[in-house]
């Protein structure tokens, strides 16, 4: 792309926007929160933050970089008809949305930066405790100045494995029978509740690997850069790339196995 930023600048707008978004979220916690609307299923809730912050990294982006394109949970595309830049933003406002209404302490701003589709920069930031999982393409995975590396485990049969449920009722039936038969071949499961912070775990081994379905491109893409570049293979099944139908974060010697028990448990079908 023509006038594209480096990677690193991008990473530098991100963690600046992230940061004062991450605020407000925590602000609005302290004030109160409450369920604004349901959208897909009755268990699919939005508070007055979810869409506060993402109109707030929504108008601090402009600010900065009027000519990119955005796509956020809210919103949308909204109403960036810029894209003349090659940049894409991608926001998660709240990822965590059931931890942040229960007051949990794991849930997060995600916002990763694409420059003609590839993801290049992200951050995810959570909201309560302040760490910060940062990468760039090529530069690697940094949580708080510490480079990370993700678990070194072999053993399928060893690995703490996380995961998480979409909103859909059957869609979680299928998950839950998938877990069902997973769990005697792992260590444990672990379900945290956002699957951005899930990501950025597994990237420095705080989990050893992580898998779900359904997940969209905020849920997905700045964490998945922090996966990646800590030494994780991030796909999906049968060589596509990791989407909608299944990611699958795993370290190198974790990821045949994890992979082939979960196409055996058709992790990626159902509803
Ligand atoms: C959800 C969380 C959750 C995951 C769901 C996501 P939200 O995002 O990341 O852990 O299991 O698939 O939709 O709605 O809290 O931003
Ligand atoms: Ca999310
Ligand atoms: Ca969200
Ligand atoms: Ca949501």
């Amino acid at each position: 792309t023509r006038s594209a930023p480096a990677p690193a600048e991008l990473l530098t707008i991100a963690i600046d926007v992230a940061r004062q978004a991450a605020a407000t979220a925590y602000r609005m916690r302290a004030e109160g929160v409450s369920v604004a609307a349901t959208k897909s299923t009755v268990t699919d809730v939005v508070t007055a933050a979810d869409r506060a912050v993402e109109r707030q990294v929504l108008d601090a982006l402009h600010r900065v970089r009027p000519d990119d394109a955005v796509l956020g949970e809210e919103y949308g595309a909204g109403a960036a008809d810029g894209a003349v830049s090659g940049v894409r933003w991608i926001v998660d406002p709240i990822d965590g949305t059931v931890n942040y209404l229960y007051g949990l302490p794991y849930c997060a701003v995600s916002l990763a930066a694409e420059v003609d589709g590839e993801v290049v920069a992200g951050v995810v930031r959570n909201l309560v405790t302040g760490e910060e999982w940062t990468a760039t393409a090529g530069g690697g995975a940094w949580r708080d100045g510490q480079r990370l590396r993700c678990s070194t485990e072999v053993d399928l049969g060893q690995a703490l494995v996380a995961t998480g449920f979409g909103y859909d009722p059957a869609r979680r039936s299928h998950q839950a029978r998938v877990i069902a038969e997973l769990i005697p071949h792992v260590r444990d499961i672990r379900r945290l509740g956002a699957a951005a912070l899930d990501l950025c775990l597994a990237a420095e081994g705080r989990v050893d690997a992580y898998y779900e379905k359904g997940l969209a491109a905020w849920d997905q893409a700045a964490g998945g850069l922090v996966a990646a570049e800590a030494g994780l293979r991030v796909a999906g099944l049968g060589g596509l790339p990791a989407g909608p139908d299944l990611v699958i974060a795993a370290p190198p010697a974790l990821f045949a196995p994890l992979h082939d028990r979960l196409a055996d448990l058709d992790a990626s079908g159902g509803p």
